[in-house]
């Protein structure tokens, strides 16, 4: 994991492998933007000129290498493009910085570390730029042999190992807390990537809730994993059945995290398919290869409740994760058969590729059951939702008006596109099955907006509750952008260690 620090060094003096500055758009061609004031100096104040030469604009994302000014212990200033220049007074934005930071951190794989003379007008920038070079700065390469023994023959490069930031005021009370927070959050968002990326031969149901157990153990929380004996003396039909196919059972796991100064209780619910085959409704190739990362939602609510710890928030967190594997075989469910839900409900299967409503049905049933002043579950649940909001942004739908709004607020202020969406009360009756209380299927248009409905009735009376459907933004199967990688995203996390502030705050629920 790479290092984050303060520094009040001078860009000149300092031993690292690149400096990076800002350059943005002007009006009249690229400019150098605040923070990059010792560098612009050394290069006779003519940085912006030098940029313009080499063709720079800076334009979002845009990385130019240039050999650091004579007299400078680093070799290399690298000048990373913030997009448009904000107008006077204004600054360039949290989100900006952030993926600034982390173009920048991609395009540093291989150095050991680098310092970022980014524009720091607050504590809150500086944050953004942590947290924007240690999300860039990921890698998976747990699965590359070469890149472990031989990795100079491969080509293979270490992610960046140290980020120093410059310019912010290392002893003030606000930068060192904005600091910590990022690494907090970036390293539980990273772990939850690594999660996403681990092929699903591998991240078995049991798998996950021993790495859950391990986090636990290390973190202080409490854990309660139910295996497929547990889930069946409990009627957690919904789990099971989907479970059914797999030779690898499933699991659910409570993951609780409690402060002694609490005074909310937030419950987040997350599906986690380990790996999505369809079961007997079976997907067909091109549609089952990225479906490892089925258990995004699980793993972004397993690392949301990991950064409330570390952050010692003044809330209860407990998060729950449905972990299953849909899987084809003699012993799975099929479409015709009647489960018997955690709820008491009973659900026809119709399709069998409907399956994260099922198991989150039994989940957020449980979760139900503590009455927790709110309940939010994500979940990669719907290729429509992917189908109405692409591939970037989630969907979110609730049961109040003024949560599913806060969400939206809470998702936009942490960098996370996300978009409200309606639950209309027509779509509901397409749920009605003439041998079961309901089906796992209705209408096939707004098939986001049937999901949440089915999940609706999984929710204890009275509590305030909100789902994120995160199947667009929760893999990135085009190439990296800003601070987001290639494959698991880690949607959703940031989000949600959010709404436990928030919570904490008694800004919400
Ligand atoms: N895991 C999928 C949804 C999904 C699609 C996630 C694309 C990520 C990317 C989910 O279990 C699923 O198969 N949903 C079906 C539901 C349908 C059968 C009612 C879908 O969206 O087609
Ligand atoms: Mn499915
Ligand atoms: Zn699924």
């Amino acid at each position: 994991m790479t290092a984050l620090t303060l520094s009040t060094a001078a860009a000149p003096g300092l031993r690292a492998d690149a400096i990076v500055v800002g350059v943005a758009k002007g009006a009249k061609g690229p400019v150098v933007a605040p923070g990059a004031e010792a560098v612009d100096a050394a290069y006779d104040g003519k940085l912006a000129d030098v940029l313009d030469t080499l063709g720079a604009s800076g334009a979002e994302g845009e990385v130019t290498k240039l050999p650091a000014p004579a007299g400078f212990k680093a070799p290399l200033v690298l000048a990373v493009g913030l997009g448009t220049a904000p107008e006077k007074d204004a600054g360039f934005g949290a989100e900006a910085l952030r993926r600034a930071a982390g173009a920048a951190a991609r395009a540093l794989v291989g150095a050991k570390k680098a310092a970022f003379a980014l524009p720091l007008a607050d504590a809150a920038d500086a944050g953004a730029v942590g947290e924007g070079a240690l999300l860039g700065a990921y890698s998976f390469d747990a699965y590359k042999e070469t890149a472990k023994s031989g990795a100079k023959a491969r080509g293979d490069k270490a992610p960046l190992a140290e980020a120093v930031l410059l310019g912010g005021k290392p002893r003030d009370k606000a930068f060192k807390a904005a600091v910590e927070r990022a690494a907090a959050v970036a390293e539980e968002l990273n772990r939850a990537r690594d999660l996403i990326n681990m092929p699903p031969n591998d991240l078995t149901p049991a798998a996950f809730a021993a790495l859950a157990q391990d986090a636990a153990k290390a973190n202080g929380l409490k854990i309660q994993v139910l295996d497929e004996k547990a889930l069946a003396k409990g009627g957690y039909g919904g789990i099971l059945g989907v479970g059914a196919g797999s030779a690898a059972a499933p699991r659910l796991v409570k993951l609780s995290y409690t402060s002694s100064k609490a005074k909310k209780h937030l419950a987040l619910v997350g599906k986690g398919i380990t790996y999505d085959s369809g079961g007997i409704s079976l997907k067909p190739a091109g549609h089952n290869e990225t479906m490892k990362c089925d258990m995004s939602g699980a793993a972004a609510v397993f690392a949301a409740v990991v950064a409330a710890a570390r952050l010692g928030l003044e809330v209860n967190v407990t998060g729950w994760l449905a972990l299953a594997e849909n899987m084809p075989s003699g012993s799975a469910t099929r479409p015709g058969d009647v489960l018997h839900m955690f709820s008491g409900k009973t659900v026809e299967v119709l399709n069998t590729d409907a399956e994260g409503r099922l198991v989150l049905a039994d989940a957020l049933w449980a979760a139900s059951q503590e009455k927790p002043d709110a309940i939010v579950d994500v979940a990669t649940l719907t290729g429509a939702m992917v189908l109405a909001l692409g591939s970037r942004t989630f969907g979110i739908m609730a049961n109040d008006d003024a949560f599913r709004a806060a969400i939206h607020e809470a998702a936009e202020e942490v960098g996370e596109a996300a978009w409200p969406m309606p639950m209309p009360e027509h779509l509901r009756k397409g749920l009605d099955s003439p041998t079961a209380d309901m089906a796992n299927m209705g209408e096939r248009m707004g098939g986001g907006l049937v999901a949440g409905l089915f999940l609706r009735e999984f929710i204890g009376e009275g509590i305030t509750w909100a789902h994120l459907d995160i199947a667009g933004p929760a893999f990135n199967e085009g190439g990296p952008f800003g601070y987001t990688p290639k494959g698991g995203t880690g949607s959703a996390v940031r989000t949600l260690v959010r709404l436990a502030e928030l919570t904490a705050a008694g800004d919400l629920g």
